[in-house]
């Protein structure tokens, strides 16, 4: 949600803050900016994406090698060229990029037109530059002083990057809740609101914690708090690849981590499962397993896409390791004085690790004396540093703003998950042991339902003009169903809606009729004769079935319209391979309908505000 990247060395700083901007493009892409210092600021900031930034910088070039730039997803003020970042001084002397909410911008904003400021846009960013300058005119204070003593002002969420032209040799970085990462090259520091733009120069990187700010000159950077206390911060090395975050010949980021999915799934079991001996080792975990496996409840807590795995989660451990689960919105959990008891246990689900409301619910259960442990697929994230401990997915970045890669990296962590809780609670070993085996053959099924792309393409064709979908399934594929339905919502602007099969006879099935296209996730386990029965209410209704199955029976291709078969695999399980083809059916159809697949409107990527 917005990104920030910045540059103080001795190369020309805008060829890397573009870079860096269309590296972070997927955090917030409704217009983009920079500010280069050379004698004095040159900003241009322009609506839409960085490619019309880019042509302005192309036409007249900035020079300069201190910069900051910033990509925005707007939150007060429309996306406009004035809204855009960076922000200037009243003087012109300085400028600043943001990435969070002032929440008491208008109190501020009110002092400071009291006082005679005047504004140009409607951000609360600007009344953060106004109360800066007032900080820094009004007393005898530098400018780092004049930062700090304004971010005690501030109530709210903050990445920023200031700098000034008055003094060329600094670039000064702060947060609070939006996350920043300094990397520390030779002579040269980059600044990114994650490591995308800056692992093509450096490995090495200092993470920013709440709280804190980065004072980076020419020859070298200091740590403080807000407060002015230095810190002595360790260099973390990177360990992504640059060619993961470029898209590798696929039309899309989002079409080729659907084809990642085999590795993905791979890496996130690699070292983990043993399979003579199908015990598995969950590294990060070692010393709490037992804090999880005597839990008297697992609460997960996550947002989205994640929180449909952490759905699925609740049926694999409650299944498998007989554990009961509670599973939480995030936002909800944080704001309703939860209630947790000594016994509980608190799991946060994040791919990015940074979203506001799931980061604020690991803290209330720390606050309440919870163990809480993580799920991240970002190494490095706030919430993998903040919980007791935790598993990375190790799926590597996922940039597409539709989650799919991290979706199945989720469950296949919490599958192994449920099974070594399984063990050593007088559950069927046997049982445990062929999870475990099973779990080993799924990256091969991944890619035997990924050779239909083009089948799954041609079945989109035909429903790509419609405007509703519904998604059923049952037990942990009832998950899978709300996952399709927000694929298709978020990329190709259908509404679509996910549902328990079941379910449908209470309301939902008023709404069939021929111009509902009715997804259903069709497994051969316990349930699927009443699907069976299920997608009979939906063709009495005329509407048109896309169903999803590993039954080779032939009852599917006499009812529905089209059947997209997935191999078989345990029920629990199936959830890994009955969502590849929903992800690939979103994507095709919202290429069809001509959508912006990973960049859809008004979405982003990391939701860092709440
Ligand atoms: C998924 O396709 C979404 N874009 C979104 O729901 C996402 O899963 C959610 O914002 C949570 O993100 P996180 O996993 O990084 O916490």
């Amino acid at each position: 949600m917005c990104g920030i990247v910045g540059y103080i060395g001795e190369r020309e700083a805008a060829p890397i803050l573009l870079k860096g901007l269309r590296r972070l493009e997927y955090r917030g892409y409704d217009s983009a900016g920079i500010a280069v210092v050379n004698g004095t600021l040159d900003v241009r900031k322009k609506l839409g994406k960085v490619d019309v930034l880019s042509g302005e910088i192309d036409t007249h070039a900035v020079l300069g090698n201190v910069g900051i730039g910033h990509t925005r997803w707007a939150t007060h003020g429309i996306p406009s060229d004035i809204n855009a970042h960076p922000h200037v001084s009243s003087d012109g002397v300085f400028a600043l990029v943001h990435n969070g909410i002032i929440e008491n911008y208008m109190a501020l904003r009110e002092k400071l037109e009291r006082l005679g400021y005047k504004f140009q846009s409607q951000t609360d960013t600007e009344v953060l530059v106004r109360l800066i300058e007032e900080i820094h005119s009004s007393g005898n204070t530098s400018l780092v002083e004049s930062v700090q003593e304004a971010l005690r002002h501030v109530v709210g969420a903050y990445g920023i990057a200031l700098v000034s032209a008055e003094e060329p040799d600094l670039l000064i970085a702060a947060r609070n809740g939006s996350p920043l990462i300094l990397g520390v090259g030779k002579n040269e520091y980059f600044l990114g609101s994650d490591a995308s733009p800056i692992i093509e120069y450096t490995r090495d990187v200092v993470y920013l914690n709440d709280g804190e700010m980065a004072v980076v000159r020419r020859w070298g950077y200091e740590v403080l708090t807000i407060d002015n206390v230095k810190l002595d911060k360790a260099i973390d090395r990177l360990d992504w690849d640059l060619q993961e975050i470029e898209k590798g010949g696929y039309p899309h980021f989002m079409l080729k981590e659907i084809f990642e999915q085999p590795k993905s799934v791979q890496n996130a079991m690699r070292g983990r499962i043993d399979p003579a001996n199908k015990s598995i080792r969950l590294g990060g975990l070692m010393e709490y397993i037992d804090v999880l496996r005597e839990a008297s409840r697992i609460v997960i807590c996550a947002c989205g896409t994640s929180w449909h795995a952490a759905l699925v989660g609740e049926y694999m451990i409650e299944g498998i390791a007989r554990i009961p689960v509670e599973v939480e919105y995030a936002s909800e959990f944080r704001y309703r004085n939860p209630i947790l008891r000594k016994g509980d246990v608190v799991l946060v689900i994040s791919q990015s690790g940074e979203t506001a409301d799931t980061l604020a619910a690991a803290r209330e259960a720390k606050e309440q004396g919870i163990p809480v442990f993580g799920i991240c697929n970002t190494v490095g994230s706030t919430i993998s540093r903040e919980t007791d401990a935790g598993i990375y997915l190790h799926a590597g970045p996922e940039i597409g703003v539709a989650s799919t890669k991290a979706f199945t990296g989720q469950i296949t962590v919490l599958a192994m998950l449920a099974i070594k809780l399984g063990r050593g609670r007088a559950l069927d070993e046997d049982l445990l042991d062929t999870y475990a085996e099973e779990l080993l053959n799924i990256p091969a099924k991944i890619e035997e339902v990924l050779t239909q792309s083009e089948e799954i393409s041609n079945i989109g064709q035909q429903y790509s003009y419609m405007s509703n979908f519904l998604y059923l399934g049952r037990g942990a594929n009832f998950p899978v169903a709300l996952e399709g339905a927000l694929k298709l919502k978020e990329i190709s602007y259908i509404h679509a809606e996910g549902y328990p099969a079941a379910e449908m006879k209470h309301g939902p099935i008023a709404l069939i009729d021929q111009f509902m296209p009715v997804v259903v996730i069709a497994i051969k386990d316990s349930t699927y004769h009443k699907v069976l029965s299920n997608i009979e209410e939906v063709v009495a209704r005329e509407g048109a079935v896309i169903a999803v199955t590993d039954a080779d029976s032939g009852d599917l291709e006499r009812l529905c319209k089209h059947v997209i078969r997935i191999p078989s695999t345990l029920e629990f399980l199936s959830p890994l391979l009955s969502v590849i083809p929903l992800q690939l059916l979103s994507y095709h159809i919202a290429v069809q309908r001509g959508c912006d697949v990973d960049q859809p409107r008004n979405l982003a990527k990391s939701v860092t505000v709440e």
